[in-house]
């Protein structure tokens, strides 16, 4: 069983990566595979509405993302953490959220029965709406999903200032051990 951490900052280094790697770490003790993916400094273009995927069940845009899709197919669990960019989710992961979101719909429910959620880290205001916005695609695409202690936001700016949340901290280890049970609950190990 595996679960894949997808950091979906632009800033390498930064919070996103760290709460990413903070959960990770909170389902790798359970002894579930884990594997962080960051976005940061990859190309990933917007989905352009071409509707291809309808027929080819794939994205025909030929950039970094097909690769990233194919490691969210063999997962048994993703989480997907984004930091807060103006009260909603980076445009990194909104592009990932629409052009693996189509290609799941169209292709007989690609992410059904997964376990997921959603992390999010800001500086100061807007982790609510860019969890909720996560939360829709999570929901959509037929995910089995956790809660935690709290809803899963960070707070901090600079490069590891999330580090001194530490209720946010403790929100997202508890949500690791909770997709770590998740996924041994629904998952059947292959
Ligand atoms: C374009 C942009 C928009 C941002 N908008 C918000 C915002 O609406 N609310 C907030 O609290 N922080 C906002 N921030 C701050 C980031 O969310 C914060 O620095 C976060 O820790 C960055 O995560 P990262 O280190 O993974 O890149 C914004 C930052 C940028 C660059």
């Amino acid at each position: 069983m595996k679960v894949l951490g997808i950091s979906g900052s632009p800033r390498k280094g930064g919070n996103s990566e760290f709460i990413t790697a903070h959960a990770l770490r909170a389902i790798s003790e359970e002894g579930i595979e884990t594997e962080m993916v960051s976005l940061a400094g990859l190309n990933i273009g917007h989905c352009i509405g071409c509707y291809a995927c309808q027929k080819e069940h794939r994205c025909i845009i030929d950039d970094d993302l097909p690769p990233i899709l194919e490691k969210m197919k063999a997962a048994d669990g993703i989480i997907l953490a984004t930091p807060v960019y103006f009260s909603g989710a980076s445009s990194l992961v909104k592009a990932l959220m629409d052009r693996t979101g189509m290609v799941a719909r169209y292709s007989d429910s690609l992410f059904k029965g997964k376990v997921g959620g959603p992390l999010v880290v800001g500086r100061r205001a807007g982790h609510n709406f860019a969890f909720a916005q996560m939360n829709y695609w999570f929901q959509i695409l037929d995910f089995f999903m956790t809660g935690s202690s709290y809803w899963n936001v960070a707070f901090g700016k600079d490069k590891g200032e999330v580090a001194q949340d530490k209720e946010g901290l403790d929100t997202i280890w508890n949500f690791g051990k909770n997709v770590a049970r998740l996924v041994k609950a629904v998952r059947v190990q292959v």
